[in-house]
């Protein structure tokens, strides 16, 4: 049975899942938390199947629920876009997705109902926010754009590429006049969004800001809140290198951080 002191499992492809942590450990202090960044095998974005996103996400909730974890929740559009219904008819822990979150804030946000959506090759092809959409609002209005080089760009040292703001301007380029809401729609994209906002008029929105709400709303009613007063502890897993990893989450999310490398 599940305990009000198990933790909160958080994962991604890679360094993206922290600007959700991040908002985590805002709302959430003292709670518990179990980062996996899978990236020993990153990307997950370009060059892998649907099937291939499914069996490597269910290896991590095979980890998590290994672990001690009351909840997931999936730091990476393009493994919620994957592989969330996979996931959910296997395992029967809450696990929440950061596609509807994104879908959520923007609908909040805008005025017009069109929308645009920054992601990766593999959540713009599947369509994984117009689909959400149709599911949320039908009126929404929704442009997505692969912005295929950045999740690699920003993973290994966004600051290293001097096409960065050539790229940016590209596609942003793409966005339709009539929109007037961006969704960073990778995870990895927060990391970056200031060079963003700086090339851009439109209101910019982070799923991961939603997702805090749906994450409180879901251990609340289950009475799965973390009742303990001192502040929660974070542990990291990754299946890849750790010697950029390590201080690029120290740098962002403001703290020394305890990480292990698994295999993957
Ligand atoms: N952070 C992941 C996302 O939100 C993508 C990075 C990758 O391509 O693996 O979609």
């Amino acid at each position: 049975m599940a305990d009000k002191r198990q933790r909160i499992g958080i994962f991604d492809s890679g360094l993206g899942g922290t600007t959700v942590l991040k908002e985590m450990m805002k709302a959430l202090p003292n709670e518990d938390y179990i980062y996996y960044g899978d990236n020993g095998n990153f990307p997950y974005g370009s060059g892998k199947t649907k099937n291939e996103i499914q069996k490597l996400t269910e290896r991590i909730l095979d980890f998590f629920v290994k672990n001690n974890c009351k909840l997931v929740i999936v730091a990476c559009n393009t493994a919620s876009t994957a592989a969330i219904d996979y996931l959910r008819e296997k395992f029967p822990l809450p696990i929440l997705g950061i596609v509807e979150a994104g879908i959520k804030i923007a609908r909040k946000n805008t005025k017009t109902k069109n929308i645009a959506v920054i992601s990766t090759k593999f959540t713009a092809e599947s369509h994984g926010y117009k689909n959400k959409a149709k599911m949320i609002d039908t009126e929404l209005n929704v442009k997505e754009i692969a912005c295929v080089e950045f999740p690699m760009m920003i993973e290994t040292g966004w600051d290293t590429f001097d096409n960065r703001e050539e790229l940016l301007n590209k596609y942003l380029a793409e966005i339709p006049k009539n929109v007037d809401t961006l969704v960073l729609g990778c995870t990895h994209y927060p990391l970056i969004r200031k060079d963003i906002e700086d090339r851009t008029k439109l209101k910019v929105v982070d799923p991961a800001v939603q997702i805090v709400d749906k994450v409180k709303q879901t251990l609340g009613s289950l009475d799965l809140l973390n009742d303990k007063k001192a502040k929660g502890k974070k542990i990291f897993f990754v299946t890849g290198e750790t010697y950029h990893f390590k201080p690029t989450a120290e740098k962002f999310l403001g703290e020394e951080i305890e990480i292990y490398r698994i295999p993957k």
